[in-house]
């Protein structure tokens, strides 16, 4: 079905032909656009930003480019084409027909599952709204605005499927997305990374490429669901997170390459030197990434979860890539962790295997993750210096599942409370450097120009040139 741009919501679900679930989506809309004006992107509302917005839900739908002013987006409800052939893909009903309506007893838990990734989506825009005041440029500042009105789609996928399926909790719950917000003390997101601030562009490219990339493996894992209209909407968010990824990937890439350009020209690799000149140094860097990282590590839940186990026998949620493994049912096979013994070492514990897929997806996430690091070395090395940035161990700094609160070093190595308590201030951003990386934020939006501490993009967007008028301010 193609894209209607015709009616008050867009759609490729015929939702013309459904007037009661039409007049409700009509009623939450406004109240959406509220939410929007409050709490999105601050100040910012009548510029004239340069969007995408999808013309078809395939990979290579992003034909339409052009200047928008923000809460004009053509917010709308997308799914991908329906494959009629498509079958259940693991767990006990494995190669039987995929659901088009829920069955009761799965209900509550989808319910969930939807909640759970919608609160997600609108967090992330307030948690990023002031960052508009602190853009390195137009090119940035069209790119935040860019990923803050897709998260915007991303709820709206997430509250269709809520009103479409879920009758009057659906719609509750639909209400509930809007009143939760971001570090609110009395209705916080329901994840604790999405009440986190980001007050500052080394946090946002941080966050967009590993908290983002966790999205990109929770939708993939859903994009696998036997409840078919799920594993359509996933599908075509996929296409959309990719970009908010890219953000993050390049622009870590440009804050290095800056920093490379820095330490060339005064001929040093010492960090205060490298800030006196205004770049960020490279072991800061690496503690915001211990941050951010370890921080995303908790959203993939307990490395051994009787949930995860019947999300993967009941067929609600996957693995991503489902159809890369041999076995889809994983009844017989055991999954062997590595789990502290309680005095300062680790013991092997064997696991049935569908207890343990929140760790095999985060498995996943943590090699998808390291090919940025991987590229991000390479131009360090290439630059002719030994420093090398890594990812922290999944041990490290984590509040969820076995590992939760057992002190170990960035390696991995469980070591005393003491030492932790005394070293971990140099492992993650301290008040210091947060002060620093805040001192740098200022807007930079001159057509052309690029703050002093990251390099320009190597492309503009859709072929345009990099000192293109991104962002019309009014
Ligand atoms: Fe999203
Ligand atoms: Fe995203």
């Amino acid at each position: 079905m193609s894209m209607n741009y015709q009616d008050r919501i867009p759609n490729n679900v015929d939702l013309g032909s459904n007037r009661t679930l039409q007049r409700a989506l009509e009623h939450w809309q406004p109240e959406f656009l509220n939410w929007w004006q409050e709490l999105g992107p601050k100040d910012f509302q009548v510029a004239d930003v340069y969007l995408r917005t999808a013309t078809s839900v395939d990979a290579k739908g992003w034909a339409t480019y052009g200047y928008v002013r923000m809460p004009d987006y053509r917010w709308g409800i997308f799914l991908a084409d329906r494959n009629l052939d498509r079958k259940i893909g693991f767990g006990d009903n494995y190669g039987k027909e995929v659901w088009q309506q829920i069955p009761g007893e799965y209900r509550a838990t989808l319910r969930r599952l939807i909640v759970t990734q919608g609160d997600t989506e609108p967090a992330s825009v307030e948690q990023q709204r002031m960052l508009g005041h602190t853009a390195p440029s137009l090119y940035d500042l069209r790119n935040l605005f860019q990923v803050n009105v897709e998260e915007g789609r991303h709820l709206w996928a997430m509250v269709y499927l809520l009103h479409a399926y879920f009758g009057r909790d659906g719609r509750e719950e639909a209400e509930e997305l809007l009143e939760r917000h971001s570090g609110d003390a009395d209705k916080p997101r329901i994840l604790g990374t999405f009440n986190e601030p980001i007050s500052d562009w080394l946090s946002f490219f941080m966050f967009t490429y590993f908290t983002d990339r966790d999205g990109k493996f929770q939708l993939k894992s859903l994009a696998e669901s036997s409840f078919d209209p799920l594993a359509r909407t996933c599908q075509f968010m996929l296409t959309e997170e990719a970009h908010h990824m890219f953000v993050g990937d390049t622009g870590i890439s440009r804050v290095i390459k800056r920093t490379l350009e820095v330490m060339k020209e005064l001929n040093t690799d010492d960090p205060e030197a490298i800030r006196k000149a205004g770049a960020i140094d490279l072991q800061t860097l690496q503690r915001y990434l211990n941050f951010w990282f370890s921080s995303s590590l908790d959203l993939f839940g307990s490395e051994s979860s009787s949930n995860a186990a019947s999300y993967f026998a009941n067929g609600l949620k996957g693995r991503p890539d489902e159809s890369r493994y041999e076995d889809h049912v994983a009844l017989e096979q055991i999954y062997s962790l590595e789990v502290p013994n309680g005095t300062g070492a680790t013991k092997t514990e064997e696991i049935p295997m569908r207890n343990a897929m929140n760790d095999v997806t985060r498995g996943s996430y943590v090699k998808d993750c390291d090919m940025g690091v991987t590229r991000w070395n390479r131009l360090i090395e290439k630059a002719g210096h030994s420093f090398r940035l890594a990812l922290p161990s999944t041990r490290f700094r984590r509040n969820i599942g076995i590992w939760a609160n057992v002190p170990t070093d960035p390696q991995g190595t469980p070591i005393p409370q003491e030492v932790f308590n005394a070293k971990i201030a140099g492992w993650l951003p301290s008040e210091g450097d947060q002060a620093y990386i805040l001192s740098l934020m200022h807007g930079v939006y001159e057509q052309g120009k690029m703050a002093a501490w990251i390099a320009p993009p190597d492309r503009g967007i859709n072929n345009n040139p990099v000192d293109y008028e991104y962002v019309r301010l009014q």
